[in-house]
């Protein structure tokens, strides 16, 4: 049995929405960490509007976006006419990940997502990491707090993309790049474990020493990943979530059927 929820505003139509300000809303993803809406069709630019009045979006890359709204990435299993991919992570099953774990100093700490075709059976998990943080024990705190992560993209790690995919493009010619086990989230300022499994390379201590890797990943993982900490999100039509990157770990099932959500990556400047 779940404990972890999302929070729900429940159902909403676009003015309700809108009389939420861009603090209230960005206040209430830093401190739940998963909120969720469901708001029957929500044009794209009202979702982009949306997340604007939390922040700035991630500048978009040119593929895999809206036709007509080039700032709204696509997640989708929809090809063109040529039969080309038309967006981000198209089949299959997607292991646990965040926003940009292998970009420094990462802004976009919020993932927007709007669900315009649910697929069948289509679920996203999210695992809570700031509440496997405070279940540590006071020395396992000190512990982690030591510790930093080398983190480094590998393919058919977390999924398995093709050659050709254009995420591969930009997720390879990503560094290695190094993050602390134990962030403090800039909003809440409250710690929780930061823990990309399937990227991370190493693990050091804070004086520079190289840690055994493989009993401490183990160890992590029976800390992090118990149910208690994970929230099933079942797609419908209409679903808004917005999730926060840095104390909360993602993964999605496979699925059948047509699937097509709106994606957004932001941060909190400007946030009105
Ligand atoms: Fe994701």
């Amino acid at each position: 049995m779940s404990s972890f929820e999302a929070y729900n505003l429940g159902e909403l139509n676009y003015e309700e929405l809108l009389n939420i300000s861009g603090p209230e809303l960005r206040d209430l993803i830093c401190q739940h960490l998963v909120v969720k809406a469901s708001v029957k069709d929500l044009a794209p630019q009202l979702f982009l509007d949306l997340c604007r009045k939390m922040g700035r979006l991630r500048k978009p890359r040119q593929q895999y976006t809206h036709p007509e709204f080039p700032d709204l990435f696509l997640v989708t299993n929809r090809r063109d006419n040529e039969g080309q991919k038309t967006g981000l992570f198209a089949d299959g099953e997607i292991g646990w990940h965040s926003n940009g774990v292998c970009i420094p100093n990462l802004k976009e700490i919020c993932v927007g997502l709007y669900c315009v075709e649910p697929a069948d059976g289509s679920v996203t998990r999210w695992v809570n990491t700031r509440r496997a943080y405070q279940n540590l024990s006071e020395s396992e705190k000190s512990e982690f707090e030591n510790l930093v992560l080398q983190l480094k993209f590998r393919n058919n790690k977390f999924y398995k993309f093709d050659d050709s995919d254009f995420e591969m493009k930009v997720l390879k010619n990503l560094d290695v790049v190094e993050k602390p086990l134990v962030m403090s989230h800039p909003f809440t300022e409250k710690n929780g474990l930061y823990f990309p499994h399937h990227f991370v390379e190493n693990f050091r201590d804070l004086s520079g020493l190289t840690c055994e890797k493989k009993s401490l990943l183990e160890r992590l993982e029976k800390i992090v990943f118990k149910d208690e900490y994970i929230y099933d999100h079942l797609w419908s039509k209409g679903d808004i979530v917005f999730s926060d990157q840095l104390h909360s770990l993602h993964k999605r099932n496979d699925f059948s059927g047509d699937r097509l959500l709106y994606r957004t990556a932001f941060d909190y400047k400007y946030c009105n």
